[in-house]
C-alpha cells in the first residue's frame, strides 16, 4: 500500500480509502451488517487505514458498524466522517426527501444541506458517538449550502479542531471558489469529489485547485459504482433499493459499452496481472492532483482486492494506453 499526506495535517492516508455508504444500505438495497465489519476489518489487515462515513450513510448505522468495527483498533485508523447533510431541522437548502430503504422517491426524510455552527456541534457529537471514538481524524463537510457564510462555517470548525475533536478538516463537493475561501479562513486539508475514468468533468477545477495548494483530493465512486469493475455483467438484477436499478448508467446497453472500454485496458491489465477494478484505482491516483481514492466494498474479498490497487504503480506507456482507450469508447458511455 502506498501512502499520501491529507494535505498539512501530518496524518498519512492510504491511498486506496474504504468508502462506506453501501454498508449503510441506504440507497444500495440493504447490507449485512456481519460481512461489513468483516469487510473493514480486511481493509485494515492489507493496511488500508483511511476509512470514510458520514451520518447520512444509512442515518448513523454506517457509522455505527465502523464504531464496532475500529473498536480496540482504533490507533490503526484514520477516520473520516462528514457533517451538513441533517434531517433533524428545516434549516439551511432543501435537497431531497428519502425513506430508509429507497433513493430519492420521495419519503418522510427530508434533507437539508445545513453547515451552521449549532448543527455542526451536535452532529459531532453524534458521530463520536456512533463512532465509540473521542476525535474524528478528518471532519468534511459533505455538500455545501447557500444560508451560512463559508467563514462562519470554518470558525466552528476551527473550535472543533482546538478542543481536540477533530484533527483535520476537509471540504466535499465544493467548487475551486469555494475551497479558496475555506482556506482564507483557516486550514483545508482535503477536498473530497466525484472523480473516476468515466466522471473527469465534474472534478477538473478541483484537481487544479488540489495540486496548486497542497490540498489532498479524495476521489469518490472511483469505480463508477461498481460497473468498471467488468463484474456487471448482463444478467446482473439491482434490488428495487439499489439506486443503480434506475440509472441509465447501469442499463444493459451500457453495461456493453463498458465491456468494450475494459477489452481496450486488456494489455496493461494481463501486463500488471491486476484485475479491472484494481486497474482502476491505480489509474485514478496515477491522475495529477488526485492523492486518494475511497472505494466500496461490502465484503472482506472486494476490500481485499481493491486494497491490491494501492500497490500498483503504472508507468507513461500504460497510462498512455488507457487513456487512448477512454477517448476512443468513453463519449459512447454514460
Ligand atoms: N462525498 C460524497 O458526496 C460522496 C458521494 C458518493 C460516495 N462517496 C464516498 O465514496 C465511497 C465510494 O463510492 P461508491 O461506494 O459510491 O462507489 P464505488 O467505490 O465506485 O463502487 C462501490 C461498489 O462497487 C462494487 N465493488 C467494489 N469493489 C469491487 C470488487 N473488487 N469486485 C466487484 N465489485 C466491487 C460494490 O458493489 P456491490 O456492493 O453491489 O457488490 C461496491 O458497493 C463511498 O462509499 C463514500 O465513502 C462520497
Amino acid at each position: 500500500m502506498q501512502y499520501r499526506p491529507l494535505g498539512a495535517s501530518g496524518i498519512q492516508a492510504s491511498v486506496v480509502g474504504l468508502g462506506t455508504w453501501a454498508m449503510g444500505g441506504w440507497m444500495w438495497g440493504g447490507s449485512d451488517d456481519a460481512a461489513a465489519i468483516r469487510a473493514i476489518h480486511a481493509a485494515l489487515d492489507a493496511g488500508m487505514n483511511l476509512l470514510d462515513t458520514a451520518p447520512i450513510y444509512g442515518f448513523g448505522r454506517s457509522e455505527e458498524i465502523v464504531g464496532k468495527a475500529i473498536a480496540g483498533r482504533r490507533d490503526q485508523v484514520v477516520l473520516a466522517t462528514k457533517c451538513g447533510l441533517v434531517w433533524q431541522g428545516d434549516q439551511g437548502d432543501h435537497f431531497f426527501d428519502t425513506d430508509d430503504d429507497h433513493p430519492r422517491q420521495g419519503g418522510d426524510r427530508r434533507i437539508y444541506r445545513f453547515l451552521g455552527p449549532e448543527s455542526i456541534r451536535r452532529e459531532v457529537e453524534d458521530s463520536l458517538r456512533r463512532l465509540g471514538t473521542d476525535v474524528i481524524d478528518l471532519y468534511q463537510t459533505h455538500w455545501q449550502e447557500t444560508t451560512t457564510a463559508i467563514e462562519d462555517t470554518m470558525a466552528a470548525l476551527l473550535d472543533l479542531k482546538d478542543q481536540g475533536k477533530i484533527r483535520a478538516i476537509g471540504a466535499s463537493n465544493a467548487t475551486p471558489e469555494q475551497l479558496g475561501k475555506y482556506a482564507a479562513a483557516g486550514q483545508i486539508d482535503s477536498d473530497q469529489e466525484l472523480f473516476g475514468m468515466l466522471d473527469r468533468a465534474k472534478a477538473a477545477g478541483d484537481l487544479d485547485y488540489c495540486a496548486e495548494h497542497g490540498v489532498a483530493f479524495l476521489a469518490y465512486s472511483p469505480l463508477a459504482q461498481g460497473l468498471l469493475t467488468g463484474k456487471v455483467g448482463p444478467d446482473r438484477v439491482f434490488e428495487a433499493g439499489d439506486q443503480r436499478s434506475r440509472k441509465a448508467r447501469f442499463s444493459v446497453e451500457n453495461r456493453q459499452r463498458v465491456a468494450d472500454l475494459l477489452a481496450a485496458f486488456e494489455p496493461v491489465r494481463a501486463k500488471h496481472g491486476v484485475d479491472f477494478a484494481q486497474l482502476t484505482i491505480a489509474w485514478t491516483v496515477a491522475q495529477r492532483g488526485c492523492s486518494h481514492a475511497l472505494v466500496g466494498a461490502r465484503t472482506p474479498e472486494q476490500a481485499l482486492a481493491n486494497a491490491r490497487g494501492g500497490e500498483v504503480v503504472l508507468d507513461a506507456e500504460d497510462l498512455a494506453l488507457l487513456d487512448a482507450a477512454l477517448a476512443a469508447h468513453g463519449p459512447a458511455i454514460v
